[in-house]
């Protein structure tokens, strides 16, 4: 496999799946190599410096690959580093596309003037209040709810969907939602899709919004499909079988799940 004409897609785990699964339905004929970062997640209670820094340590084993276009299929992502990224990445040839900044037209799409928008999200990304300040460019009037839901990445990591802690979790963040009024909910994480089964017991399916469509058709905007056969191949940074076993419930990966070292964060 040639790399130059390859889609690289990352996230801290398997909640990128949840995006690529989305990827591969509208560029059907793209190579992709998705890269999660499991030897880091959750990426969501780290600080800013620490996901720069495996942000680009990811960027550049991409670089190295020789990769061209690369998705961000991480909120946290982002809403933190993505400007810093682009900065340094675009000059050296990384054409890189957003999360959050690329959905939140379909997130405010339909709603009415003063509605409530509640957002399912990482500590990091509901402190950045990144969605509130993009939505607010689509439509000022919205009212935006940030919701931090830590330990949310770690159920779906972890395949805790049955536990009376993650139900309790689960209940207790819906229930500040739905308090508030919440026309929307966008789940804000490329984790909670997993979670969705366990979410519409407190509201109906329609409230939530997944950005992973709205994702994959602003990259398949700009990036088109040709006759070449598609691939996909996988990079994590720990434990390929668990990473396997995890993602199942958005992508079926039937070949060897590549496990690399990358550079360990210390603070200086
Ligand atoms: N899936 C990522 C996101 O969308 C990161 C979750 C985490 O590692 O905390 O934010």
């Amino acid at each position: 496999m040639t790399y130059s004409d390859t889609i690289g897609v990352m996230d801290s785990g398997v909640g990128g799946l949840t995006i690529l699964n989305e990827l591969v339905k509208v560029l059907p004929s793209s190579k992709f190599i998705y890269f999660g970062d499991t030897q880091n997640l959750p990426y969501g209670c780290k600080s800013k410096d620490e996901i720069l820094f495996f942000n680009k340590n990811i960027l550049n084993f991409f670089l190295t690959l020789g990769v061209k276009d690369v998705v961000i299929a991480c909120n946290t992502t982002s809403a933190l580093t993505y400007e810093d990224l682009k900065k340094e990445f675009e000059s050296k040839g990384l054409r890189i596309f957003p999360l959050i900044q690329s959905v939140a037209y379909d997130a405010a799409f339909g709603l009415n003037d003063g509605d409530c928008i509640c957002v399912l999200s990482t500590a990091a990304t509901a402190k950045s209040g990144k969605y509130a300040s993009e939505i607010k460019k689509v439509n000022p009037s919205l009212r935006v709810v940030e919701i931090p839901c830590p330990g949310f990445t770690e159920i779906v990591e972890n395949r805790l969907y049955d536990t009376k802690e993650s139900h309790k979790a689960i209940e207790e963040k819906m229930k500040i939602a739905l308090e508030n009024g919440a026309k929307r909910i966008i789940l804000g994480c490329t984790h909670y899709p997993y979670l969705l089964n366990l979410l519409s017991e407190f509201a109906p399916r329609e409230i939530f919004f997944n950005p992973s469509k709205s994702l994959a058709k602003s990259v398949s905007a700009i990036i088109k499909n040709t006759d070449d056969k598609g691939d996909v191949e996988f990079y994590v940074t720990k434990n390929p079988e668990e990473f396997k076993n995890s993602g199942k419930m958005f992508f079926d990966i039937d070949k060897d799940v590549t496990c690399v070292k990358m550079p360990e964060f210390s603070r200086v």
